[in-house]
């Protein structure tokens, strides 16, 4: 399982960024986010510091996918 970000749902709260530096970052203007590197949350602490971060942000747009998909608007 991956965390991906939907960019139809981010609207750059910057919640993601703030509490996983490593893992997120800004892209644009707005503050949408990314992932820095593909995350493979196999690790169960990574997995329970994302499933943190999931929940933090308030667009609901950070969503597990059983594969990557990041950059698709
Ligand atoms: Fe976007 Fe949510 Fe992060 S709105 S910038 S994915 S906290």
């Amino acid at each position: 399982m991956h965390l991906d970000v939907d960019l139809e749902l981010c609207t750059g709260h910057g919640r993601c960024y703030a509490l996983e530096p490593d893992i997120f970052e800004p892209f644009d203007d707005d503050g949408r986010a990314r992932i820095s590197d593909s995350v493979e949350a196999s690790d169960p602490d990574l997995r329970d510091r994302l499933v943190s971060v999931e929940r933090a942000c308030p667009e609901q747009a950070l969503i597990w996918r059983d594969n990557p998909q990041r950059g698709t608007e």
